[in-house]
């Protein structure tokens, strides 16, 4: 890990001084720098700047670690990495966000997909939405993908036509293979659907969904790493 660090750093010391020098260009070609470019997700020391951009004239997310330390700005290159390597596998299904040129390695940039997130209750997703959803969700696995952060509503989009779409692929898996493993990491992408469900519209759940949902709460609840990123959101007054 220490060498890849260090090898990574050395990479870093050209791109560093592109990052410099982006800071002004970018801004008059791609409106990415530009004060009051609105904001996705707010900002924290060690996660990426989520924002709205608009380039020739099309709404474009950036999802950067420019701006971060050189130890997060090293670990984000390689999230971004393997972001832009998922998405690729996702490439042509809809509901899923192409992802288009980046000015630097410490981010990704992908088409904006409209709408809201889940998360804010400006329409609250009806029969139709969850059976695209679970259509979206199988596409998804089909490519041997497993997103694994399906448990924040955050993560599912619906756009302006009503319909679902995903985005955060930077902690999933990419298993071609469909074997044991691939089965069972699937059930936690359905125990995190069964969590939005019983969340935003618990009325259309099954009795099986509400028995995958207690399941999915009990195994979260026990669960250590989560349950410590849970207590400190909690401390800083994060929802
Ligand atoms: N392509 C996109 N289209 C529309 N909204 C997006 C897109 N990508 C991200 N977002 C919004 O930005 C937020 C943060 O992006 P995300 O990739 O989830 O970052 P993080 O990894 O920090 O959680 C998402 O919750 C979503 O609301
Ligand atoms: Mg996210």
């Amino acid at each position: 890990m220490a060498v890849l660090v260090a090898r990574l750093a050395m990479i870093e010391k050209p791109y560093h001084r592109i990052r410099e020098t982006c800071n002004d260009g970018y801004s008059s070609t791609m409106t990415t720098m530009k004060p009051g470019t609105p904001i996705l997700k707010r900002k924290r020391a060690y996660g990426p700047d989520v924002r709205l951009i608009t380039r020739n004239g099309v709404m474009l997310v950036e999802k950067t670690y420019r701006a971060r330390t050189l130890p997060v700005r090293l670990i984000g290159r390689l999230l971004v990495a393997w972001e832009a390597f998922i998405y690729s596998k996702l490439q042509g299904i809809a509901g899923i966000p192409r992802t288009v040129e980046s000015p630097d390695p410490y981010t990704i940039t992908t088409t904006y997909m409209g709408g809201h997130d889940l998360r804010k209750r400006t329409r609250i997703p009806d029969h139709a939405y969850f059976e695209d959803l679970d259509r979206l969700v199988k596409a998804v696995h089909e490519r041997g993908v497993i997103h694994l952060d399906l448990r924040n509503r955050r993560n599912y989009g619906m756009d302006e036509h009503g319909k679902p779409y995903l985005v955060d692929f930077a902690s999933s898996v990419y298993l071609p293979r469909k074997g044991v493993v691939w089965k069972t990491l699937k059930r936690i992408d359905c125990m995190g659907l069964y969590k939005l469900k019983a969340k935003i519209n618990p009325a259309l759940m099954s009795e099986e969904e509400k028995r995958g949902y207690l399941k999915g709460s009990l195994l979260s609840g026990l669960w250590l790493p989560g349950r410590i990123l849970d207590f400190l959101r909690r401390l800083s007054g994060r929802p």
